[in-house]
């Protein structure tokens, strides 16, 4: 729920700073700290033992090995007690904190959830849309519409817009004058088929209006353009929008685009209010380490404390276990015990400097994790083309290309380690559900600091999507 605070704070909390203050505490407990960026795993394999029995208190151990694996993970994400098995105290503790500071994921009641746009699924509109986008745009539409009251305006800018899809909602459910910002040519120019598409389809005019915004007519123009600060004055001429107030919305504006569109509030001068629902924080900067003023922490309240987000806790805060299938858990365990593995494989060979190296692979097409073995036929061409300059230190001279893995060897490896991919399994579904939550609720609430201590006269942040569809659901609302 949004409380007064224009924070969704859990129930435990009634005062944002008062939240705040025990996140970071939390955050900065050892074991949180090695969750969240100490512990790699892809090194799951180094040393003798494995590193779930290296990062956790030694007492969980023996439920992690007697307990079934799936009464595990329902305990770790859901906080569902097993029956057969008590958990340790200290677990269960340890969990109660991080659930007593999650961010409560269901949608609420108010003005922003008020009124989704109900007939999108027949419309027109929802040519190339998946169920998720439909879902997304009919609610994030409506609650733009909201601010474009508020702010007295039909004229919006969407950043980041892909293919137009909430763009061309806005034009044409509530008659906004929407200009559509993407970087990428190849989206532009689909949005701009899409456009023609729904033209021809009928639904151009022949579907009225729903809840125009105002007496203005519907319109929407592609502007292709990679935005890298908050200062979007040539977008506005561009557009020949000067003098006009402008709201600043975005669906799923990823890393550091989210930051360029919570400034633009206060480097545009016709920027009057900002409405963005962000993503992959993994593409997020951080000030200090990456010297990137734009970068995290953008407030002064969340940057007075010692907090770092490590590229690998942004990663995970990509995640949202509570909306893992079995199947798709299962793929990420099968791709994680992977990519361990693969590590495993180049440090036996002598391919990596020191425990800190690694051998990057970037993401593979899914045909290649049919198998251990194909992943590695993948993966090794991919070392060779982007390794090749690698000293190789030790390995042995019948290897000619020290990256290529015989399928005898990948099945080899695989047997040998099999059984530790339920460990593996376990670090990581652990890792996720702690880190996930916190950091992206610390992400959220420096946001919302952001936003009050640069001067905007309303601020919230609330829960715009059903989770189970969205997973990425939370809205950031700045008006000045
Ligand atoms: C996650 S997608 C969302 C697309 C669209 N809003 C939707 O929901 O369907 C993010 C989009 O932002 C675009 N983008 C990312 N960084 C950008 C930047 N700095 N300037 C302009 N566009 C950017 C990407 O190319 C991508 O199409």
């Amino acid at each position: 729920m949004v409380k007064n605070s224009g924070f969704p704070l859990p129930p435990a909390f009634e005062d944002v700073d008062d939240y705040l203050h025990n996140l970071i505490e939390l955050y900065l407990d050892s074991l949180v700290q090695k969750l969240a960026g100490e512990v790699q795993i892809l090194n799951f394999f180094l040393g003798d033992r494995d590193l779930l029995e290296e990062t956790v208190p030694a007492d969980w151990m023996p439920f992690f090995d007697e307990c079934d694996l799936d009464q595990i993970l329902d305990f770790l994400i859901f906080f569902r007690k097993p029956e057969t098995l008590n958990p340790p105290a200290s677990l269960i503790d340890f969990l109660s904190k991080i659930q007593n500071l999650m961010i409560d994921r269901a949608l609420p009641e108010n003005i922003f959830t008020a009124n989704p746009l109900s007939f999108l699924q027949i419309s027109a509109l929802s040519l190339g849309m998946s169920p998720k986008k439909i879902h997304e745009c009919q609610y994030l539409s409506s609650a733009i519409s909201a601010v474009c009251r508020s702010v007295d305006t039909p004229y919006v800018i969407d950043l980041g817009s892909g293919k137009g899809y909430l763009s061309r909602t806005l034009a044409h459910e509530f008659d906004c004058s929407v200009v559509a910002v993407e970087s990428v040519k190849s989206r532009t120019e689909g949005a701009g088929r899409l456009d023609s598409l729904y033209d021809t389809k009928g639904g151009k005019r022949k579907i009225e209006a729903l809840d125009p915004v105002f007496e203005s007519k519907g319109s929407l123009m592609h502007v292709e353009k990679f935005v890298n600060s908050g200062d979007l004055s040539d977008i506005v001429n561009q557009s020949n929008l000067d003098g006009q107030k402008i709201v600043l919305a975005g669906l799923h504006t990823c890393g550091n685009l989210s930051h360029h569109a919570l400034r633009s509030l206060f480097e545009t001068d016709a920027i009057h209010g900002v409405v963005v629902v962000g993503c992959c924080y993994n593409q997020m900067t951080e000030k200090h380490v990456d010297h990137d003023d734009i970068g995290f922490p953008m407030s002064a309240k969340v940057g007075s404390y010692p907090i770092s987000l490590p590229i690998s806790a942004r990663m995970l805060a990509c995640q949202a276990p509570a909306t893992w299938t079995k199947e798709t858990r299962e793929g990420f365990f099968t791709r994680h015990f992977y990519r361990a593995l693969l590590q495993q494989i180049f440090r036996d060979r002598g391919l990596l400097e020191d425990n800190k190296d690694r051998i990057v692979i970037g993401s593979l097409r899914r045909q290649w994790y049919q198998s251990f073995s194909t992943y590695c036929m993948g993966a090794s061409r991919r070392a060779a083309a982007s390794h090749a300059h690698r000293i190789i230190a030790d390995s042995s001279p019948d290897i000619q290309n020290p990256f290529e893995i015989s399928e005898q060897t990948a099945i080899g490896y695989y047997k040998s380690y099999e059984s530790k991919k339920r460990r593996l399994s376990i670090l990581w579904t652990l890792m996720s559900c702690t880190v996930a939550p916190l950091t992206e609720a610390l992400i959220h609430l420096d946001r919302y600091y952001f936003l009050k201590e640069s001067g905007a006269r309303e601020v919230c942040v609330s829960v715009i999507f059903d989770q189970i569809i969205s997973a990425r659901n939370l809205m950031v609302v700045g008006i000045k």
